[in-house]
């Protein structure tokens, strides 16, 4: 932002009831939080929305009026913990992000795919990499979730585990009659049906398929299309001892291990900082 002319610059002097009505009524409060009685120091904090979160949307029109807000000597961005989020321990673990960062249904979709593929016998690799598959989702992005998903864990699972959860976002898309996966009916809601992947994802499923560790990922496809009930309770404890086994958690927590994908599990446990 510091790349802004003088005469770009936005008004110092614009008060949130003086905001234009277009930007009021699209929200815009919703990205600052009023000082509570749990402040530390009665300063309003501003979250500033990631790009990728309003791009293509009116909200992306706020980063003007939201720097603005600033110049108060009573706003600040939100930087380090944000009070309404619990706080994280010092050195956190998987199971914390699952319980205090991601949302009841995503926790939920995930633990249940987990418990499917127990159930069906399944071994450990599938159980895990079903307990992880859309952990990006859960807690970070989702348009192309997959591919970051299989980021964050890579350090910390096996090889193929980090293989099969990147490639099920392209094997979601192609039914495998051989092994009883067919397109997934939430796909025509949720896409409408007249929705066909892009190349780059049919190529991925192409290459996916002639992969040795092709059924891996096949396998998170098909337990993940039983895994929305919204009533079911499974707690991260029953997969205490699978996660102990193939998910290697830092000594110095997720986030703090100086690894390649640090930043995301930091980004998770940060997710409102400015910078
Ligand atoms: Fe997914
Ligand atoms: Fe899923």
């Amino acid at each position: 932002m510091s790349d802004l002319t003088e005469a770009q610059r936005p008004s110092g002097r614009v008060l949130p009831h003086e905001l234009p009505a277009e930007l009021r009524d699209a929200g815009l409060v919703n990205w600052i939080r009023e000082p509570l009685d749990d402040a530390v120091d009665r300063r309003r904090r501003i979250i500033f929305p990631p790009a990728a979160a309003v791009m293509g949307t009116s909200a992306n029109g706020y980063q003007g009026a939201l720097l603005a807000e600033t110049r108060h000597p009573d706003t600040i961005f939100m930087m380090g913990d944000n009070p309404a989020l619990p706080t994280m321990p010092e050195r956190p673990a998987l199971k914390d992000f699952f319980e205090l960062r991601f949302s009841k249904i995503a926790r939920s979709h995930l633990l249940q795919s987990a418990r499917v593929a127990t159930a069906n016998g399944l071994g450990e690799k599938v159980v895990m990499a079903c307990l992880l598959h859309d952990i990006a989702i859960a807690g970070l992005l989702s348009a192309n979730h997959g591919y970051w998903g299989a980021q964050m864990v890579a350090p910390y699972v096996d090889e193929e585990i980090a293989w099969a959860i990147e490639k099920h976002e392209a094997l979601r898309y192609f039914p495998d009659e051989s092994v009883g996966y067919t397109y997934p009916d939430a796909y025509i809601d949720y896409f409408g049906p007249d929705y066909r992947p892009p190349e780059y994802i049919r190529q991925e499923h192409e290459a996916a398929r002639r992969h040795r560790w092709y059924m891996t990922s096949r396998l998170v496809t098909i337990n993940d299309i039983y895994s929305f009930d919204r009533d079911a309770v499974v707690d991260f404890d029953d997969f205490e001892d699978v996660v102990g086994r193939n998910f290697r958690q830092p000594k110095e927590g997720l986030g703090f291990d100086g690894s390649p994908v640090a930043h995301m599990w930091r980004t998770m446990i940060w997710p409102n900082n400015f910078l």
